[in-house]
């Protein structure tokens, strides 16, 4: 089984990512594909080359980092699965407006014409504010699946919600069966 593993800019959650990663790549083909945050951005929580390159050693493959790269998922490599992890608010916020400006949007516009699924472990801030509409927009919408997600720090971050990234794999499961993880919320 192949399956396309998008990482997106949402930095403090990159680590919790590749633990996923690491397990999943052991069952599967694993094709890594980069947004331009998590390509560009060195931050608090890592350098973006050190990402990458452990990301590319642990699938054993180079990752893809460019819009005509990732258009080629559509008519010639198939994808069993498409995972966003994270998925950024931004990145979500463009795929319910079906903006196609990254590699990771490409892929997952050009996956989702294969009719195959699609699976977002979302983390924003604006979860429950500017982005709650679209959270809405993606899960009407056929064979896109939400891994379990909930308020990490309802105090200080009330709008923010996190996925468990430990129900990455049994999300996917459902989702190849074209059911969608429940409860959703946690
Ligand atoms: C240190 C840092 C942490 C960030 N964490 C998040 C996050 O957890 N969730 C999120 O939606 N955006 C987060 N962002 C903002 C995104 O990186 C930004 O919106 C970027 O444009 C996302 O692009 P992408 O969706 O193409 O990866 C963070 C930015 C920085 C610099």
């Amino acid at each position: 089984m192949k399956i396309g593993y998008a990482l997106c800019g949402s930095f403090c959650t990159v680590k919790k990512s590749i633990v996923v990663l690491e397990e999943l790549a052991k069952k599967y083909e694993i094709l890594p594909i980069f947004s331009p945050a998590f390509q560009a951005f060195d931050t608090r929580f890592g350098k973006a080359s050190s990402f990458i390159e452990s990301i590319e050693n642990i699938c054993g493959k180079k990752g893809i980092r460019t819009i005509p790269e990732a258009e080629a998922l559509g008519p010639s490599i198939k994808l069993d699965a498409l995972i966003i992890s994270p998925c950024t608010g931004n990145t979500l916020a463009k795929m319910a407006c079906a903006i196609t400006d990254t590699p990771v949007t490409m892929a997952a516009k050009a996956h989702l014409r294969n009719n195959r699924p699609l699976v977002i472990a979302l983390a924003t801030n604006d979860a429950l504010s500017g982005n709650l509409q679209n959270i809405g927009i993606m899960l009407s919408r056929k064979n896109v699946f939400f891994v379990p997600l909930g308020q990490d720090d309802p105090i200080a971050k009330p709008a923010s919600l996190v996925c468990d990234f430990s129900m990455i794999g049994e999300t996917l499961m459902l989702a190849l069966d074209g059911k969608q993880i429940q409860p959703l919320l946690k």
